[in-house]
């Protein structure tokens, strides 16, 4: 077949798979392939058994793969044959040298950028996808034009704003998409030519162009104002359960103010997931590397407070157990970052169980989806843990149960039946404020949850 488009995406991560899968999806008569070095990762997206759990992936990905969208890991042949390149390769905190747990490492990025100009005999268009720090595109230009041949590469920055969980919809139905380009001939065709791909199902009223810079920047600063509108709820939880008011009551009335809004105001925990945390230490070391230390030390505190959530939560539980864990058993609910997605990656459930684990607490963790990564973040850790996914088993015999997944599973639980198989007096922690507190209570448990007065028979 003749296709109108060839595109390809480096990097089949959880950016890259669903959002080429959702070009190919749209846009039949276009030819998408995704490639990576991991060869694992390639052999699961031509398998029935992806990567990873999303909702409403596995459906689109049947109706596209081997038609018009192909996994492979010959990166070499397919930059030669491609004309539109994305790049969705991981931009995680660097972890040594200069900006050691602070900055991108762009160690990826930079592979990626050399491989392109190497392997490339026409000239492309190639789009960063994946999130980097404001004036990377400048550095991916200079790689790019260092052979001073006659391919021309055109960057273009076009950050993804999807979240886990909610992906498919997500990219179906986008807020926005955002373009960034020169604003020179050349910079302005290829914003064109990926506009018409986004055309194909999204409102021209929904895509957004800008300069590049202002592009990247407004990828890090999102990410900062969705997390700091958790933490600043999450510090009003610690207000509330000081005072007896309800965060729940006080998140309502806050965010019935239609200038506020509602969404990102669920106080729990504290956020997970791979970038909010890397996003906003990034802001952070840009900032610091411009002179701007209040700035910030402004937004490093939105992370300050995601680790006194959790740190407080593990006091509570210490607190309320009578300030020992040793011996207990205690059945944690959820392991994933957040609900309808197995990706545990800087789960705040890692933090948690690690701290209980060095109380010699005993841990059962049961997650429809997560328990494999579970296995593998806790791998190294001392302790005794086991992994049950069904809930009713796990929560047997335990001292108490931890929720700390917004799974809607954990909502409908036959309490009075799990009470029943419990160790009293039973405790739930709800690390996300979706059990019924009230009914359990009467069901017998000592109920804590966050931001909320605890309900006890003690
Ligand atoms: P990921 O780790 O799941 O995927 C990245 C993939 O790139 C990996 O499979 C890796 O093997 C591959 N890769 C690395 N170097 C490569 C190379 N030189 N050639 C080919 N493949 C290579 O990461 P992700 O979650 O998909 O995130 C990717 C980017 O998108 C990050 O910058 C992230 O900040 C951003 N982002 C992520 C999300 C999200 O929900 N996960 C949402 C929006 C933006
Ligand atoms: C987030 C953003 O929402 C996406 O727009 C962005 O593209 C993506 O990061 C990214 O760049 O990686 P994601 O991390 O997948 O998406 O999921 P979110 O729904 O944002 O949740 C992040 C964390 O915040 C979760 O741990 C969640 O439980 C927590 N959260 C969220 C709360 O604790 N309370 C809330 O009210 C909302």
């Amino acid at each position: 077949m003749n296709f109108k488009k060839k595109i390809l995406c480096i990097g089949a991560g959880y950016v890259g798979g669903p959002s080429m899968a959702m070009i190919a999806f749209k846009c039949p008569d276009y030819r998408v392939t995704v490639v990576d070095v991991n060869s694992e990762r390639i052999d699961a997206w031509n398998s029935p058994q992806l990567p990873f759990y999303e909702p409403g992936l596995e459906d689109i990905i049947k109706k596209r793969r081997g038609k018009n969208l192909f996994f492979s890991t010959d990166i070499e042949n397919q930059i030669r044959e491609n004309d539109i390149i994305f790049v969705c390769v991981n931009t995680p905190t660097k972890n040594y040298g200069a900006g050691a747990h602070m900055a991108a490492d762009l160690q990826y990025w930079e592979k990626t950028a050399r491989q392109i100009l190497k392997h490339s005999r026409s000239s492309k268009i190639v789009i960063e996808k994946c999130t980097l720090p404001v004036k990377t595109a400048l550095a991916m230009e200079k790689i790019l034009s260092s052979s001073r041949g006659k391919i021309k590469f055109e960057v273009l920055s076009n950050p993804e704003f999807m979240a886990e969980g909610s992906a498919i919809n997500d990219l179906e139905n986008p807020d926005r998409v955002l373009i960034g380009s020169h604003e020179t001939k050349s910079g302005l065709k290829a914003r064109t030519e990926l506009t018409e791909i986004y055309q194909r199902w999204i409102p021209s009223s929904k895509i957004i162009t800008s300069n590049i810079w202002s592009s990247e920047l407004s990828k890090l600063v999102a990410n900062a104002f969705l997390a700091q509108r958790v933490s600043s709820i999450n510090s009003i939880s610690a207000l509330c359960e000081k005072t007896d008011a309800d965060i729940s009551e006080v998140a309502r009335a806050v965010g019935t103010d239609d200038r506020i809004g509602r969404k990102f105001l669920n106080a729990g925990i504290g956020f997970g997931g791979s970038c909010f945390k890397k996003d906003i230490l990034n802001l952070v070391y840009l900032c610091r590397h411009y002179g701007l230390d209040e700035v910030a030390a402004y937004w490093e505190s939105v992370v300050k407070i995601n680790e006194y959530q959790q740190q407080r939560f593990i006091a509570a539980m210490l607190h309320s157990m009578f300030h020992t864990l040793a011996g207990k058993r205690i059945c944690i609910l959820g392991f994933a970052f957040k609900a309808d997605t197995s990706d545990t990656r800087e789960s705040p459930a890692i933090y948690i169980t690690q701290k209980l684990l060095s109380e010699k607490a005993e841990l059962v963790i049961s997650d429809p989806r997560a328990l494999k990564n579970a296995a593998a973040d806790l791998s190294g850790a001392e302790g005794n843990v086991q992994f049950i996914e069904d809930p009713y088993e796990a929560a047997r015999g335990c001292h108490a149960l931890v929720v700390l997944t917004d799974w809607s599973l954990y909502r409908m639980l036959d309490y009075k039946k799990i009470y029943r198989s419990m160790t009293k007096p039973a405790f739930i922690f709800d690390g996300r404020n979706i059990v019924d507190r009230e009914k359990c209570f009467a069901i017998g448990f000592n109920v804590y949850a966050i931001g909320k007065p605890a309900l006890t028979h003690l």
